[in-house]
């Protein structure tokens, strides 16, 4: 807690630290509420100001004692404050032991050693270590660590951490002692601990060169048999990362931890992986197939990091998209392999444009490589990571699949061992490819989505098409000029018959199917185009821009019909369905009758859709479902709340009701009547048969009632259930209680289900939601200490439920400042995440904008504040 102004950190004030690390040796005498923790440090002088003091990080902890080579030191040979120690006049090499005391029992901000429930536990990036023991907590110290842990025999049978456990010893008196060794250097935001009376599964991989690896998943007792996707899937990312990258695992052991407490994922601490137990514990009684497909994307993210992370790391923390934007991308590839590659690449597009579009236009806008911060934590960002994967992504395109392999080799090559930077990593890829990356380079440090405007001009004389493309960036905070940036366009013309036809032109700015576009206006002339074509523009969504082109709805209801392109396909009827519903919003917005007629062609080409049997199940559900009201709200002037709302639901009643006998089909065809498997195949048959079960309902009426309920009570897996449960949450009548009661009276005593149970209640579009959410805050399950319960009841509400939440009486703003605020002093990490729905205020109408100004207002003026929520906070106003 700081009430001092908090300081901004800045990328071009980066210096090389004063002092290196080469060995570690730490102790922990673990007791819940007072751990003494030993730490030997070998350190040596390698920058700064000759005989310069060493500053070490270090908060919260209570020091014990300092010695240097041994000898006992007293002040004023050293000095505390509250972040640092400062030893004066130390040798140019030494040996440093300190010991402190800490508190993990009352460490809520899960944020360094902790506990949760009985286990001990530990979160050290960003800046986690320096609450665990004084060190030079920042990524480009690296050194290797030999940890001892010291606890009850009875309480914490089982004391892991980093590399090798070299020897395990009986203390007597109920204790005992485990040391671990770790060979590799590391940085130490990439240390980890855990100790406590925990179930264990095993299994085995043998590497392509032959080594045996142990693999071990660690969880409460009880949970032993939620494990086997979680292993499966890790087993599958490491054999993935040898076939596409040629990337090995590195130690005997890999060691995963499930954790109930977790402010986010999961953590990459090298072969300790620390994990949300939400994103390892999962079966069919109990996960959706959207639970098992983030299990399986989660546990390849933390593994690849071991090479893109942990091998090769960040030399500051402004380099953070270095290892995650990489990561992202590698974890997307490898889902991608596994499942369906468009299914997959439409999913992350909407996850994108949710999250990374909203950001990037918004006051907390930031270039992938950020150039200030105030709390890092800030800035694990969907921005850092989804763009961030974007641009890599970018890169294969220009560079080729076997141009990006070579790429990467060299960077591997070049830097395994260190810490590095952004650059080093492009300038491995250009140099690998003899290309010169400079222009592509500026979408690491130029914020905002880039708009691409692309008007088209058919001369049928000269059977020619022309192509111009504009592109612009809004200025966004901090950067008022923008450049133009390389994008990659992929590009396709459609014939009369829905084919592609070949791609001639003169321009050097086509290159087979790809347009590199890289100035601000440019043109291309497409030759022997018989007649006017159908443009599919930016086809696999391979830049991450918006668009706006001259399509006719004709137009695009032909692309959702035909494109050999399936995202092309899924992104014709995104924009089909947003500009029906743009116009409706703004005749009722401004009281005019809209016009439902020209409805009726989109319906039609859903239709098509659903009775399109070349198409898989997974892909036709994405097709019909409309994008979300929050999307359609950014495509708007002004965010009319309560108008995007009904428009959406009135457009889905429609649907509904057009294609009620193409949905009874499509339901009674996609049953799944084989034992539950987390298949992508099975997941994509329920995905379309509760699309059109959602559909059918879209009344929520009695009869959707009675539907939805039967379809509740015949479930057998948590996907059906949660489907039919979510529309029994807004329905009026018997069923909705029936059904919720039966799920908790079933669910009570599993905290990771009851989330479910909680989100779907937090997102009900229903008028008295606000009020059940209060509510539930006082149910027994609910723990404001527990992030994931935070998360799917005030962070479900204030980010899922736009009706709700934008409520204009400001009731839901209200709700959300009281709940950041208590919450700020528990956990800043999370209450910062939670505001971050209120920097969007300038989007809506004059009365709402003045309430959430004011939620935002009042968070500021808290006077003891954390630095996550200020920043948020005081840079949303
Ligand atoms: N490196 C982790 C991952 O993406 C995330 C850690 C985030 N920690 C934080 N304090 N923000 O795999
Ligand atoms: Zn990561």
């Amino acid at each position: 807690m700081k009430t001092d102004l908090p300081q901004t950190v800045r990328l071009a004030d980066y210096e090389p630290p004063a002092f290196s690390v080469d060995a570690v040796d730490l102790t922990f005498d673990l007791e819940p509420q007072r751990t003494v923790v030993t730490a030997v440090l070998q350190l040596r002088r390698t920058g700064g100001a000759p005989g310069g003091p060493l500053v070490l990080d270090g908060e919260n902890l209570d020091l014990l004692e300092v010695l240097v080579n041994g000898k006992k030191l007293s002040p004023p040979a050293y000095e505390t404050s509250e972040d640092a120690l400062t030893v004066f006049d130390p040798p140019e090499a030494l040996t440093l032991e300190t010991r402190v005391a800490i508190n993990p029992k009352a460490n809520t901000r899960l944020e360094g050693l902790y506990v949760s429930n009985t286990m001990f536990c530990t979160q050290c990036e960003a800046e986690g270590f320096r609450r665990i023991t004084y060190f030079p907590d920042r990524p480009d110290v690296m050194a290797t660590y030999r940890v001892t842990l010291r606890g009850d025999k009875a309480a914490y049978p089982v004391m892991l951490s980093n590399g090798n456990n070299v020897s395990n010893t009986d203390l007597g008196g109920g204790r005992h002692e485990a040391v671990w060794e770790d060979p590799f250097p590391k940085p130490s935001y990439l240390f980890a601990l855990v100790a406590g009376d925990l179930a264990m599964v095993e299994d085995r991989f043998k590497t392509q060169s032959g080594r045996d690896v142990t693999l071990r998943i660690f969880v409460e007792h009880g949970n032993e048999d939620r494990c086997d996707y979680a292993m499966d899937s890790l087993i599958r990312s490491m054999r993935w990362d040898e076939e596409r990258f040629g990337l090995e695992y590195d130690l005997d052991i890999f060691n995963i931890v499930a954790v109930s407490d977790f402010n986010m994922g999961a953590m990459e601490n090298k072969s300790l992986n620390v994990f949300n137990a939400k994103y390892i514990l999962a079966d069919a009684s109990t996960a959706t197939d959207a639970d098992f497909a983030n299990i399986e994307s989660i546990v390849a993210h933390e593994y690849f990091h071991n090479w893109t992370g942990n091998r090769v790391t960040c030399r500051d923390w402004f380099q953070l998209s270095l290892k995650e934007g990489l990561t992202v991308f590698r974890d997307q590839e490898f889902s991608s392999d596994q499942r369906s590659r468009p299914v997959k690449r439409i999913q992350d597009v909407r996850a994108l444009r949710a999250r990374q579009f909203p950001e990037d236009s918004g006051p907390l806008s930031h270039p992938v490589r950020p150039d200030a911060y105030i709390e890092i934590n800030n800035f694990y960002t969907a921005t850092v990571y989804e763009k961030g994967a974007e641009v890599i992504g970018m890169m294969q395109t220009l560079l080729g699949q076997d141009g990006f392999n070579d790429g990467l080799r060299l960077y591997f090559e070049r830097h395994d061992g260190q810490a590095v930077t952004c650059d080093d990593f492009v300038a491995a890829m250009a140099d690998a490819n003899g290309k010169d990356l400079s222009h592509f380079k500026r979408w690491y440090s130029q914020s905002g989505t880039p708009e691409v405007t692309v008007t088209s001009a058919y001369d049928a004389g000269k059977k020619a098409y022309t192509l111009t493309l504009e592109q612009m960036t809004r200025p966004t905070p901090g950067q008022s000029e923008k450049q133009p940036l390389h994008i990659p366009l992929r590009i396709g013309l459609l014939g009369a018959n829905g084919g592609d036809l070949d791609l001639v032109s003169d321009s050097g700015a086509l290159d087979g199917g790809l347009v590199h576009l890289t100035e601000e206006r440019q043109t291309v002339t497409f030759t022997n185009i018989p007649d006017r074509p159908v443009l599919s523009v930016n086809r696999g969504f391979g830049a991450p821009i918006a668009l706006n082109t001259d399509q006719t709805d004709a137009d695009l209801a032909f692309l959702m019909a035909h494109d050999s392109d399936p995202f092309a396909r899924w992104e014709a009827g995104q924009q089909y369905a947003t500009r029906l519903m743009k116009a409706a919003v703004t005749a009722m917005a401004s009281g005019e009758a809209g016009d439902p007629k020209g409805q009726d062609a989109f319906v039609a080409a859903v239709k098509n859709i659903l009775e399109d049997n070349s198409l898989d199940p997974a892909f036709k559900a994405l097709a019909i479902t409309l994008p979300t009201e929050e999307f359609v709200g950014e495509q708007l002037p002004v965010v009319h709340v309560d108008e995007i709302h009904a428009v959406r639901a009135a457009l889905r009643r429609k649907i509904g009701a057009d294609l009620q006998a193409e949905f009874r089909a499509a339901m009674a065809a996609n049953e799944v009547r084989e034992p539950f498997a987390p298949t992508a195949e099975q997941a994509g048959r329920r995905a379309l048969r509760n699309a059109a079960l959602a559909y059918l309902t879209a009344d929520y009426g009695p009869e959707a009632a009675k539907l939805a309920k039967e379809s509740f009570d015949r479930a057998d897996n948590m996907t059906d259930t949660i489907a039919a449960l979510s529309i029994l949450t807004e329905v009026d009548g018997p069923e909705r209680s029936a059904a919720l009661e039966a799920f908790e009276t079933r669910w009570k005593d599993n905290a990771q289900v009851m989330d479910k149970w909680f989100a779907l209640q937090a997102v009900a579009s229903r008028p008295d939601t606000l009020s059940h959410v209060k509510a539930l805050t006082k149910h027994p399950c609910f723990d404001i200490r527990n992030p994931n319960k935070v998360r799917s009841l005030v962070g479900a509400f204030a980010m899922a439920n736009p009706v709700r939440f934008h409520a204009k009486d400001g009731s839901g703003y209200t709700f959300l400042a009281d709940s950041v605020i208590e919450l700020d002093s528990l956990n800043p990490q999370v209450a910062a995440r939670m505001l971050g729905t209120l920097g969007s205020w300038r989007r809506y109408d004059a009365d709402r904008q003045a309430l959430m100004r004011s939620a935002l207002e009042r968070i500021v003026a808290v006077p003891v504040l954390s630095k996550d929520s200020y920043e948020i906070a005081s840079k949303s106003l």
